[in-house]
């Protein structure tokens, strides 16, 4: 099948790259001209691991390509995919202005029949309006399509190949069929069902997993005053096959550009048909106070005293494998600490640089080494579970500290090991 993705960001780009594995001949559009120059030359803009296989080398080059030309690669194509972004306004709700200019952009150069798929997690009924506005601009047919995407970023190319599901929402039998067709080698778990299900099944999963999350936290919370330790809880209920191990882990909450963004939306859409959508309120606010409990230890440890202190962060981005620092819980915690009058020596594997632009202060000194970032610091707080940090030599560690405290916000370090260490360690959800 021809196709056009438009977005190259990660689900765009992935997705294009995907659907060439399998076949298809695919051009991704993007406005930011930058982008696609990167791309045709074979550099990848985000860091997500393996895609660079596919791009680099022109391995799929026959039948993946990059411009900023939509108009065009629109009228080559048989299905047009949507992928922009639908960041979130001042409210919460989504911004949907990209996907109305992709919207009104394809309608503009459509000569004929289009499929229609939106990938952008978009609130119920955005494809209607899509539609209303593609009608009134072409009297070209099109059949709309709500194909929404379940991908993680660090996995992103796995998730994309290896599906639990895809959902495809479609009115018309024939449009729905071709996206069967299209999906059939990736999984048999195809479900098809109307647009605004589709729409809205999208936003309930991620509601959901970050329901999973922040009840883990507050049982977390809660195991470390009754002296329960919360990875034994966590194993235990995830064996009941109804509840399920995954999205179980407690930490210091999740981030991202997805589950933040999406559990305000769906709040806001909650709101619109005059529902309050009370669970998913509070799922937010425990996730919101659950960074700072990284803060509340550190005060602890050092009787509320954190000005002059030295505290070194291992981990900057929202979770490992990702450059990615939309939402990382990081965020707040070092502004924090800053602000209490603290000197952090800061270290992330691949996400620094997007990290200090987006703090854009001072009083943070940059590492390029784990091992660097602690030496001397007063407490090292780890933020984020990247491998390499369970790998560390942890008396090399604590000799290069000034003092043995470590505040492990992710659970990333084996307790019993840790007691066999100088270390005083704290972690979440476990007796310290
Ligand atoms: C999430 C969903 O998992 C994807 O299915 C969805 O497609 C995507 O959002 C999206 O809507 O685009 P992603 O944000 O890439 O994917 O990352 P996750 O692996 O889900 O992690 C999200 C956050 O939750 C991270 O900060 C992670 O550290 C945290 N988390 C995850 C926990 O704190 N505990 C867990 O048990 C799992």
């Amino acid at each position: 099948m021809k196709i056009t993705v438009i977005g190259t960001g990660y689900v765009g780009l992935v997705s294009g790259v995907c659907y060439a594995e399998i076949g298809h001949e695919v051009v991704c559009v993007d406005k930011d001209s930058a982008k696609i120059g990167m791309l045709q030359a074979g550099e990848i803009p985000i860091y997500e691991p393996g895609l660079e296989k596919f791009i680099a080398g022109g391995r799929l080059a026959d039948r993946l390509s990059f411009t900023t030309d939509l108009p065009s690669s629109v009228r080559r194509s048989e299905l047009i995919i949507i992928a922009v972004g639908t960041p979130p306004l001042p409210n919460g709700e989504a911004n949907l202005s990209y996907i109305d200019g992709a919207a009104q952009e394809i309608a503009m150069a459509m000569d004929g029949y289009k499929m229609i798929a939106v990938k952008s997690t978009v609130p119920v009924g955005t494809n209607e309006r899509l539609a209303d506005i593609i009608r009134s601009r072409t009297d070209e047919p099109f059949d709309s399509i709500s194909l929404p995407e379940f991908l993680r970023e660090g996995t992103a190319i796995y998730d994309t190949l290896h599906p639990d599901r895809i959902v495809i929402g479609a009115e018309s039998e024939a449009a729905a069929h071709k996206m069967v067709e299209l999906h059939s080698p990736l999984t048999d778990q195809l479900m098809v069902t109307d647009i605004r299900s589709a729409e809205m099944i999208k936003y309930a999963s991620n509601a959901f997993l970050a329901t999973k999350i922040s009840f883990i936290n507050e049982i977390a919370n809660i195991c470390e005053k009754v002296g329960a330790d919360v990875l034994r809880v966590a194993e235990g209920m995830g064996r009941d096959r109804r509840i399920g191990p995954s999205f179980l882990k407690a930490g210091i909450g999740y981030g991202g550009s997805c589950f933040p963004k999406d559990t305000k939306a769906l709040i806001q859409i909650a709101g619109h048909v005059d529902y309050e959508f009370k669970l998913l309120r509070s799922v937010v606010e425990v996730n919101r106070d659950q960074r700072f409990s990284v803060i509340r230890k550190l005060e602890k440890c050092f009787d509320g005293q954190l000005a002059g202190k030295t505290v070194a962060v291992w981990g900057l981005a929202f979770k490992p494998n990702t450059d990615d620092v939309r939402d990382t819980p990081a965020l707040e915690i070092i502004s924090r600490l800053l602000d209490a009058g603290v000197h952090v020596q800061a270290y992330d594997p691949v996400a620094t640089d997007n990290f200090r632009l987006l703090l854009g202060r001072e009083g943070v000194s940059w590492h390029g080494k784990a091992m660097e970032a602690a030496s001397g610091a007063d407490a090292l707080c780890v933020l984020t579970d990247w491998e390499e940090f369970a790998q560390v030599n942890l008396g090399q560690l604590q000799a290069s500290m000034k003092r043995p405290i470590l505040i492990d916000g992710r659970n990333v370090f084996d307790e019993e090991n840790m007691l066999n260490t100088g270390f005083m360690y704290d972690s979440i959800g476990r007796p310290s």
